[in-house]
């Protein structure tokens, strides 16, 4: 039995020793300390043993148990610091005092991430759709379910021109007259700049991008929904990635979620761009709700559909590691200039 001891001491050894990723460590988990593990066997074989050997042996057991136990732990936490650093070394590099050539133009970030999404979406069936930045009442707010004095208002404040008209705060205005234009079925995707009455931090401006998306159709689910938003940002970003669904209010969405995606810039740990929570908003979506599609001019007993507003600043820091949001509208071409060959 001593033997036996010291050979499983040995494998483990080697084992932990040259373990890379939390799967395997796991496993070696299992191997060890499960229900059927080498240790937990061990002890279940000591009740064989006389009672001499129960003494030295047990106690031998115990201290390997422990062993094993916590060098799981302390490579548990080793695992977890290789993983995050590799995630944050994996969001392409972006070093604002790198010498730049300015001698040839270049496309600003945000152009690069909207036409790679539009390319994406456009081989998914969707419309690539443009829509003013100055729009009206009905549009921005009426026609999404937001009447006059609604609280939801208040998140959305935003520059009004003297005509009553107003830059429009989300791409969501957008909405009702595509709905208008084309009737069911349809995708659409529909990218824009937007305003805000915002003060400006790391990650808020007055002016940014989003772009909407709808797709509706008979039989139209949130696991549609899901689907389109995995594949997107899948493809975006050159691997899985990890997003959660909150519930989220919109008035014009029902059920409406928040999606986020794990900070690609701390890899979760919390840094000033995700307010340290590890994760960032990144778009907001949900069914549409009836009313919306009543005011399109679409049967609602016949088609559902989804909406999302894809934050694409948001993700155009994420997909290049940009930390403040500031930059990208900053007119500085020392930092802006660097993406030519991303
Ligand atoms: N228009 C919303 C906003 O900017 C986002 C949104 C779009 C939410 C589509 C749900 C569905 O806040």
């Amino acid at each position: 039995m001593q033997e036996k001891i010291l050979k499983i001491k040995e494998e483990f050894e080697s084992l932990i020793n040259t373990v890379e990723n939390s799967e395997a460590l796991e496993q070696i988990r299992i191997n060890f300390l499960g229900k059927k593990g080498q240790v937990t066997d061990l002890l279940k074989n000591l009740k064989n043993a006389s009672n001499d050997e129960k003494k030295v042996l047990g106690k031998e057991i115990n201290l390997l148990k422990r062993h094993v136990e916590e060098q799981i732990a302390s490579t548990v936490e080793k695992i977890k610091k290789a993983e995050e650093e590799k995630l944050v070394n994996s969001a392409t590099k972006y070093d604002v005092s790198l010498p730049v050539d300015f001698s040839q133009g270049s496309f600003h970030p945000i152009t690069l991430v909207q036409r790679e999404v539009e390319e994406i979406f456009y081989t998914m069936g969707f419309t690539i759709e443009d829509f003013p930045e100055v729009v009206d009442d009905y549009n921005c707010f009426e026609a999404l379910n937001i009447p006059k004095h609604h609280p939801a208002r208040d998140m959305q404040d935003t520059y009004y021109l003297e005509n009553g008209q107003l830059l429009k705060t989300h791409t969501s205005a957008a909405q009702n007259s595509i709905m208008r234009k084309y009737g069911a079925p349809l995708r659409a995707i529909f990218p824009s700049r937007c305003f805000r009455n915002e003060s400006t931090d790391a990650c808020h401006e007055n002016t940014f991008f989003q772009m909407e998306g709808i797709m509706i159709d008979e039989n139209i689910s949130i696991s549609n929904l899901i689907y389109f938003m995995k594949t997107m940002l899948s493809e975006v970003f050159h691997k899985d990635i990890n997003v959660r669904l909150r519930p989220g209010f919109f008035p014009f969405v029902e059920p409406g979620f928040e999606l986020d995606i794990s900070c690609l810039i701390c890899g979760g740990e919390g840094c000033p761009s995700c307010k340290n929570s590890g994760w960032l908003e990144l778009c907001p979506c949900g069914m549409i709700h009836p009313n919306v599609l009543k005011y399109g001019g679409i049967d609602t007993d016949k088609y559902t559909g989804f909406a999302f507003g894809l934050g694409l600043t948001r993700l155009a820091m994420m997909k290049y590691g940009i930390k403040d949001i500031r930059d990208l509208n900053s007119g500085n071409l020392k930092s802006l200039s660097q993406f030519k060959n991303k």
